[in-house]
C-alpha cells in the first residue's frame, strides 16, 4: 500500500470511530438521515456471548433508522433497524407475481439514487406496478442512510429476486459492510460464527427489516463474528425481494 492509499486508509478508519480528521484528507460528503435525529438510540444488546476472546459479536437493534449508526461503535457487528409494523407496501409486494418483481443493480450517490431508480423502473417497464414509488422512495432513504453512516458519497446498489437458495452457506461479505432489507419473503438470517457447524442460535430478520451488517474489509479492523446467509427457500417455490447496499468499491457477491 503506497502513502497515499495508508492515508486515506487511516482516514477511514478515523472517520469510522467518529474521530475528527482533516476533511482534505477524505473530503466525502455527509448526507443526513431521512429521519429526525433526536435522543440516543434505545440500543438492546441481543448477542453477548463471543466465540473467539476479543472479536466483535455484539448485535445491536433499535426501532429508529438511526440505530444503524451503532456499527461504528466498538464491537458491534451488526446494527439493525427494526421496523415497528408492517406497512402496506410489503403486501403488495406479498401478492406480484416474480415478474413483477424489480431485479437490477446500479452505481449510484444518495442525491441521485431516487431519479436513478425510477428511470430504471421504467426501463423495465415496471413503472405502473402496484408498489408504486413506496418502494422506490424507502430504498433511497436507505441509501442515504448508508451514505451518511459509512462517510461515503457512492453507493454499489442492488434488487435481487431470489427464487433459490443462493448464498447459503454462513459467511462474510468480501466489502467493508452490507445493508441488506428483505422486503418480501424470509429475510437474511445471522449468528455467531462456530469453527464447527452453523450457528447456534440462527436469528432471522423479519421482512422489511434493516440489517448493517460489518464484512471483511471492515476498515477498523476489528472485523466481525457475525455470519450471515440467505434462509432456505421452501419447496413451495418462496420468492423473494432482496435489497443490497454497498459502498462504491469493487462489486463483491452473496
Ligand atoms: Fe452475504
Amino acid at each position: 500500500m503506497d502513502q497515499e492509499a495508508r492515508g486515506r486508509a487511516s482516514a477511514k478508519e478515523a472517520e469510522l470511530r467518529g474521530v475528527t480528521t482533516d476533511p482534505v484528507v477524505h473530503g466525502h460528503g455527509f448526507h443526513s438521515t431521512a429521519e429526525p435525529q433526536m435522543q440516543e438510540p434505545e440500543v438492546v444488546v441481543v448477542t453477548t456471548t463471543p466465540a473467539e476472546p476479543g472479536s466483535p459479536h455484539r448485535v445491536v437493534e433499535g426501532d429508529r433508522l438511526d440505530i444503524l449508526d451503532q456499527i461504528r461503535s466498538p464491537g458491534c457487528a451488526v446494527s439493525i433497524w427494526k421496523r415497528k409494523a408492517r406497512w402496506p407496501l410489503l403486501d403488495r409486494l406479498e401478492e406480484l407475481s416474480p415478474e413483477q418483481l424489480p431485479e437490477l443493480r446500479m452505481a449510484t450517490d444518495p442525491d441521485h439514487a431516487l431519479s436513478a431508480l425510477g428511470t430504471e423502473v421504467q426501463r423495465l417497464g415496471l413503472g405502473d406496478s402496484s408498489f408504486g414509488p413506496d418502494l422506490l422512495e424507502d430504498a433511497s432513504k436507505l441509501v442515504r442512510s448508508f451514505c451518511s453512516v459509512m462517510k461515503t458519497n457512492t453507493v454499489r446498489l442492488r434488487f435481487d429476486v431470489i427464487r433459490s437458495e443462493a448464498c447459503r452457506k454462513f459467511h462474510l461479505d468480501n466489502v467493508a459492510a452490507r445493508l441488506l432489507c428483505t422486503y418480501r419473503g424470509r429475510g437474511t438470517q445471522y449468528g455467531q460464527f462456530r469453527t464447527e457447524g452453523d450457528p447456534d442460535p440462527i436469528h432471522e430478520l423479519a421482512t422489511g427489516d434493516v440489517g448493517l451488517f460489518r464484512g471483511q474489509l471492515w476498515p477498523t479492523g476489528e472485523g466481525s463474528s457475525i455470519v450471515h446467509r440467505s434462509p432456505p427457500i421452501s419447496q413451495g417455490g418462496e420468492t423473494r425481494l432482496l435489497f443490497v447496499i454497498d459502498d462504491g468499491g469493487p462489486e463483491a457477491g452473496c
